[in-house]
């Protein structure tokens, strides 16, 4: 069977999701949203934002994307390598990381940033948004969600933002 393959962000309504490693703004209850959305899974993300979390996220295997062969999460201060539940894993292109994590558990849960989510919308089976009612400033951005492929499928309110669901089209067809 097809792993789904699902894009999670928060995306602002400028479409800003960073500022420098920053998120530029604190909801409350998000982060446990993400956290329970995406424990059991695989996340995949680029190595800019995993070294601005600095660490790997409890409960999930973590795919570090990047080029640099010499790369590893135990360059970071404080962190540890390890597979498994919490564990780290290296990827150098978005098939090699979709590759490894086939072979675990889960779904994939593409984390971002800016760079992961472009190259992966081509390929996602679904999109979770949290859309958040700010326009801050910024210099990541969320890639335009073309309504021609995609398809809003739900919308639910959440404190301070709202939590929408989109699906591939051909995926709904099928
Ligand atoms: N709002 C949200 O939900 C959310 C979620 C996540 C992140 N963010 C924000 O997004 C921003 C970071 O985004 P970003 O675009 O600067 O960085 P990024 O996508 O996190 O990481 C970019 C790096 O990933 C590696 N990479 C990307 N595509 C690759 C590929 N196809 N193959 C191999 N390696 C690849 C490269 O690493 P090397 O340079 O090592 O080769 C690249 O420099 C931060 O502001 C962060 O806070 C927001």
């Amino acid at each position: 069977m097809t792993k789904r393959v699902v894009m999670v962000a928060a995306v602002a309504r400028n479409r800003v999701i960073g500022n420098g490693p920053d998120i530029p703004w604190r909801i409350p209850g998000e982060q446990a949203e993400f956290k329970r959305l995406t424990t059991g899974h695989v996340l995949v993300m680029g190595r800019a934002t995993y070294e601005s979390i600095g660490r790997p996220l409890p409960g999930r295997t973590t795919i570090v994307l990047t080029r640099d062969p010499s790369w590893s999460p135990s360059r970071l201060a404080g962190s540890h390598l390890r597979t498994g539940a919490d564990g780290v894993l290296v990827a150098h292109s978005l098939t090699d990381a979709l590759a490894q994590a086939a072979l675990l558990p889960g779904d994939v849960i593409v984390a971002g940033g800016a760079q992961v989510y472009a190259e992966a919308i081509g390929l996602a089976s679904e999109q979770v948004i949290s859309e958040v009612p700010l326009e801050p400033e910024g210099d990541a951005f969320y890639p335009e969600i073309d309504p021609a492929v995609w398809e809003e499928v739900g919308r639910e309110p959440f404190d301070g933002y709202e939590r929408v669901t989109w699906l591939r089209r051909e995926r709904l067809a099928g």
